[in-house]
Parts: C-alpha cells; sequence; structure tokens
C-alpha cells in the first residue's frame, strides 16, 4: 500500500530483493500480493535487472538515434506485428534494433510472468520503446512534455478501463534516470475529476449517439474495417493527462517526491494511477502491458472504479 508520510499519501517504492528474500509467503501466496501492492500504487524496484541486453548490444543501442525526436518521442517496438517504428537508420542496424527490441520484449515477458503471475494468462502485450534521448531541458509541446506529473493514457490505443502496467529498464551505465512522483490517482480524482470535466463524460456515456456509434464501430469491426472507438473513459483519461499537465497549481504545489533509478535497474509501475513526469536520464528501455479489468485483485483501485464511482454512470461497454 502507498506509504502515509505526514498526512500525504506518498508512492512506495519495494526493492523486490528484499521481498523475495522475506520468504513468508509461497510462490503463489507472493505473487497474489505483489499484484496487488502494485494496484495500490506501489512502484517494484530491481536494482540489478534481469532485463539488461548484453553489453554488446548496450553498446549498440548507445548510438542509436531516433528519427525526428519532435514527432516521435521514442523509438517503439510492435510485438504483435513484428514492427519498428520513429527509426530511420540503415536496413542493417534496423534489423538489429528489431532483433534488440524483440529480445528485451520477450525478457520482460518472462520476468513479469514470474513476478505477478495472475496476470500472466489474460494480458495483452503492448508496445516496447527504446529511449536514446535525453530527458533533462528536452524541448517538447506542453502535452507531450514528460517533464511534468501526469498519468498515462494512449490516445490512439484506447484501453477501455484495462490498465496500463510498464516495465522500464535504465541501461544507461553511469547515471541513474530520474522521476518525481505524486500522490495516485484516486486522490487526484477525488481533488481534480469534476474540475476537468468529468459530468460531460458522464453525459456522454449516456447518450444515444454515444450507444449508435458503438454500434456502428462493431459492425465495422465484423467486416473487417478496423475502427477504433475509444470510450468516455478513454477520453476522459485522456484530458486529464493534458488537464494535469496544463494546471500549474499542481504542477508547482502538489505534494511530490523525487525517486532515482539506478543505472542497470528496473522498474514496474501502472503508470495510469501513478502520476508521475521524468526529470533525467537517457537510455531506456521500456515494455507495456495491459492488464484487463477481469485479471485486477483490487478492483477498486482501478481508475475507471474510481471515476464511475465519483460519476455514478458507466463509462466503458
Ligand atoms: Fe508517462
Amino acid at each position: 500500500m502507498a506509504a502515509v508520510i505526514g498526512g500525504i499519501q506518498a508512492i512506495a517504492l519495494i526493492d523486490v530483493q528484499d521481498l523475495t528474500a522475506a520468504g513468508r509467503f509461497d510462490s503463489q501466496e507472493r505473487a497474489l500480493r505483489h499484484c496487488e501492492r502494485l494496484e495500490n500504487g506501489d512502484i517494484f524496484l530491481l536494482k540489478q535487472s534481469p532485463l539488461l541486453p548484453p553489453e554488446r548490444e548496450c553498446a549498440f543501442l548507445f548510438k542509436v538515434r531516433q528519427t525526428d525526436s519532435r514527432y516521435h518521442k521514442n523509438i517503439a517496438y510492435r510485438p504483435s506485428q513484428d514492427r519498428l517504428t520513429g527509426f530511420s537508420g540503415s536496413g542493417t542496424d534496423a534489423g538489429r534494433l528489431q532483433r534488440v527490441l524483440r529480445a528485451h520484449s520477450q525478457r520482460a515477458q518472462q520476468l513479469v510472468t514470474k513476478l505477478f503471475a495472475p496476470y500472466a494468462q489474460l494480458w495483452q502485450c503492448d508496445l516496447t520503446s527504446f529511449r536514446p534521448v535525453e530527458e533533462g531541458g528536452r524541448q517538447l509541446p506542453l502535452k507531450a512534455r514528460n517533464d511534468l506529473l501526469h498519468i498515462d493514457s494512449f490516445p490512439t490505443r484506447p484501453t477501455n478501463g484495462n490498465r496500463i502496467l510498464r516495465v522500464f529498464t535504465n541501461i544507461n551505465p553511469t547515471r541513474s534516470r530520474v522521476w518525481l512522483t505524486g500522490e495516485t490517482f484516486e486522490v487526484q480524482a477525488k481533488r481534480m475529476a469534476t474540475a476537468a470535466g468529468l459530468s460531460d463524460f458522464a453525459t456522454q456515456a449516456c447518450s444515444p449517439w454515444h450507444h449508435l456509434r458503438r454500434r456502428l464501430t462493431r459492425m465495422a469491426n465484423s467486416i473487417g474495417i478496423p475502427l477504433r472507438e475509444g470510450s468516455p473513459y478513454d477520453r476522459f483519461m485522456h484530458k486529464f493527462h493534458h488537464y494535469l499537465k496544463a494546471n500549474r497549481d499542481f504542477q508547482e504545489h502538489g505534494p511530490k517526491w523525487q525517486c532515482e533509478f539506478p543505472p542497470g535497474s528496473s522498474w514496474i509501475v501502472f503508470t495510469d494511477a501513478v502520476p508521475h513526469a521524468v526529470l533525467s536520464g537517457q537510455f531506456a528501455l521500456e515494455q507495456t502491458f495491459i492488464v484487463p479489468r477481469a485479471a485486477l485483485l483490487v478492483p477498486d483501485k482501478a481508475p475507471v472504479h474510481i471515476l464511475e464511482e465519483l460519476c455514478g454512470t458507466s463509462l466503458t461497454p
């Protein structure tokens, strides 16, 4: 459970080695506890990550540069299609980069299966990314800035209330990756969801037009037209992502804590509920998983549940 410091709920950083060494639970019990803590907003840290690529592959990654970093925030690999985006180097380098990211994705899947077994049969393996750009002083438009506290929401990949689990690995050999974290989504939503316009999305969810659009999308999908219809939940989460970044009072005066992720470490977190910002760091790998609501052990802590309780209506199909 996120730690309470001076009446404020801080995000706890759990050292996985400590937990596994405790030996208090059998492995099934331990995996359940891991999932519960993760869903409550804790961050799992592996100081000596088993996900680090071999040395020669890291040396290769340090030389990789992405295409226009204002357009592509990262280099992305889509495991389900075995496809790379955001890189325009030579064909030989693209092939090698694809192999390195594919191997990273497979290692991350094995690790998460071991640590969070209750999710393993149900999750969807989403994008893998490589982040070669120094985050300190990076120039990006406000909504794309990584150095402002935010929760994650994917505009092009609606989750319909399923959760976003991410595994980050700092492959930088000498420098930590430095984050800020804030109080959990539950705290932020109770404080700011109304001001961010939650009731408009609740109204949309109840409108006949919304149900008609969903029916048309399903019909299009059934005849092979790949339309995607984000739920009112997805649309609100995306708006809330922007709202938090633009809210100066929240950014400047809200409680926040600095976390340093050392060279060679990995950390695992539900980024749809843990506000985070990247202050500095260069060279990180990341693997995203979508964990369905049906797999959750603490469904009350899912952002969709918190929002539906606040507005009194269902925001997803
Ligand atoms: Fe993020």
